[in-house]
């Protein structure tokens, strides 16, 4: 079959799975033949060898598994990160959460943080790249994050700056820390999840508890209980409400929420041991 061809029987196959199949079609052959998508323009007339293979991974999408699994790869802030089923495929909402790390980091001077949850590494890895000097200590209670983020800090030579543990929050971290950043776990346990993250993305990454803020409310009195001064968390768009009050009820008096950019209340910023 040649290009055009494939292209054609492709995008309806991926009618009921993808919002813009023609597209999806295009990249994952793009993929396939290791080619940009321009190629494919170029060269629609072309056959393509080894279909069974291609036919695999277009069965994969047609079942709603994400494209970043599929490829093995995803685009984050400024750079591409291995991702693999068991971790969590990094969002865009998140890179806001680190331009505001990011600004603190550099108005503060600060040279030691912690992350709590790592993931793919897209959060660390990112500020490990923009700032030199910055070390930082990344946890994560489950194995393939933990291997996964490992395999990106090499990708990227950032072994001397991002050390990653296996620990619950900061359980195995002693060291003193100046700001700890972390996107947990914050959805609700029965909240109805699209199934190509439900079934795919891994639960411990997803769920935060019954409420979904539990977690976020357990960071919060661990970096309170040490002393650490600054918290960035990324959190739920109904989460601003019962976090505040829960700020409010532990004397923590400085804070600020922040939006994504669909308007929705997307995360906040403590800042502690200043007036609580
Ligand atoms: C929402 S994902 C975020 C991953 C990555 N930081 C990102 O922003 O793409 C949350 C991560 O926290 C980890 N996690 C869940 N509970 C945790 C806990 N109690 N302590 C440490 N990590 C935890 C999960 O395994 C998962 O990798």
């Amino acid at each position: 079959m040649t290009i055009k061809e494939i292209l054609t029987q492709t995008t309806k196959k991926l009618q009921q799975s993808c919002q813009r199949p023609r597209f999806e079609a295009e990249l994952l052959l793009a993929h396939h033949l290791n080619k940009e998508r321009i190629y494919l323009h170029a060269f629609d007339n072309k056959e393509v060898k080894n279909f069974e293979a291609f036919e695999a991974l277009v069965e994969r999408r047609a079942n709603h598994e994400p494209y970043e699994y599929i490829v093995g790869s995803t685009s984050f802030y400024d750079i591409e990160l291995k991702v693999e089923q068991g971790v969590l495929i990094p969002r865009p909402e998140t890179e806001i959460l680190i331009d505001l790390v990011a600004e603190i980091i550099e108005k503060k001077n600060i040279t030691s943080i912690a992350e709590i949850g790592i993931g793919s590494g897209a959060i660390s890895v990112v500020l490990a790249r923009k700032f030199p000097n910055l070390k930082i200590i990344a946890t994560d209670i489950c194995d393939t994050p933990i291997r996964v983020s490992r395999q990106n800090i090499e990708t990227f030579g950032l072994e001397k700056q991002i050390e990653v543990r296996k620990s619950n929050l900061l359980d195995n971290v002693n060291e003193p820390i100046e700001l700890v950043v972390s996107n947990p776990p914050y959805i609700a346990q029965d909240f109805i999840l699209e199934s190509n993250v439900v079934d795919y993305e891994p639960k411990e990454a997803l769920f935060g508890g019954v409420i979904g803020d539990e977690l976020l409310k357990e960071i919060v009195l661990e970096v309170k209980k040490r002393g650490i001064k600054y918290l960035a968390c990324e959190m739920g768009y109904d989460q601003k409400e019962p976090m505040e009050s829960f700020f409010k009820q532990n004397g923590i008096k400085s804070y600020s929420f922040y939006r994504d950019l669909a308007g929705f209340d997307r995360g906040f910023v403590i800042i502690l041991n200043v007036t609580s």
